[in-house]
């Protein structure tokens, strides 16, 4: 898989892509990372690559030529799966798109800065606009590393056990049960029987009772009414 992320904060990225399993990710070969600093597509005297926003108010607006020629640069490159815009009012991040953008060849990312990008570069070049939450950031290129590392994780070989991304939270609309290593006892608190007992069998019924009674304390919204998950 290929990713190329669009941003006016190239060193912002930099380092969530530098380290552990994203960088790892990239030395097998298995992801290529490209950061595109949008300021080097600006024609304009200072590089500048923002403006006052038409019909006033505060905030300035990423204007559409630095973006539109890079994004151009790139689509001559190679045809894109998905263009994202990352910004507060596009589709939640989810467990499930991050499952199918994993199953994609080549992404494009734009990291929103400022009040946004120019609409007519939405219209023109984004497929998918995704924000991670209802909240909002100072820009998308956090977002950006957010969805990245949410869709790298999945792609096969990536992760050392195979099967830890499957056993996930959300993997299966449940959340995941407890976990617990050494030592047997701390500070007076017991690991349970259960996972000390070798019996594989019941282990496994008693993480699934416990995701199951996790996700209906905290989450009742994942199991739509559907307790049958057992
Ligand atoms: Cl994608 N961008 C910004 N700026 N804020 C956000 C977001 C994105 N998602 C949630 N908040």
């Amino acid at each position: 898989m290929r990713i190329d992320i669009l941003t006016v904060l190239p060193e912002l990225l930099e380092s969530p892509f530098s380290a552990s399993i994203l960088k790892r990710a990239q030395d097998k070969g298995l992801v290529s990372v490209h950061l595109h600093n949008i300021r080097d597509y600006s024609t304009e005297n200072h590089k500048q690559v923002d403006d006052y926003a038409y019909g006033g108010g505060a905030g300035m607006v990423m204007m559409a030529d630095p973006l539109d020629r890079c994004i151009t640069a790139l689509k001559l490159e190679r045809s894109y799966d998905r263009i994202i815009y990352t910004t507060p009012d596009g589709t939640t991040l989810n467990q499930r798109m991050a499952n199918q953008m994993s199953l994609e060849e080549n992404l494009m990312i734009i990291a929103g800065h400022y009040k946004g990008i120019d609409e007519r570069i939405r219209e023109l070049h984004v497929t998918h606009e995704v924000s991670i939450g209802d909240y909002v950031l100072s820009g998308g290129e956090l977002a950006s590393a957010v969805i990245a590392d949410s869709i790298i994780r999945l792609i096969p070989g990536v992760l050392n056990d195979e099967t830890s991304a499957l056993t996930d939270s959300f993997q299966d609309d449940l959340l995941a049960p407890p976990v617990y290593t050494r030592p047997k006892s701390f500070k007076g608190m017991d690991v349970p029987a259960v996972l000390l007992s070798g019996d594989h069998a019941a282990i496994e019924k008693w993480r699934s009772e416990q995701a199951v009674k996790r996700t209906r304390e905290r989450r009742p919204d994942l199991m739509n009414g559907d307790e049958e998950k057992i």
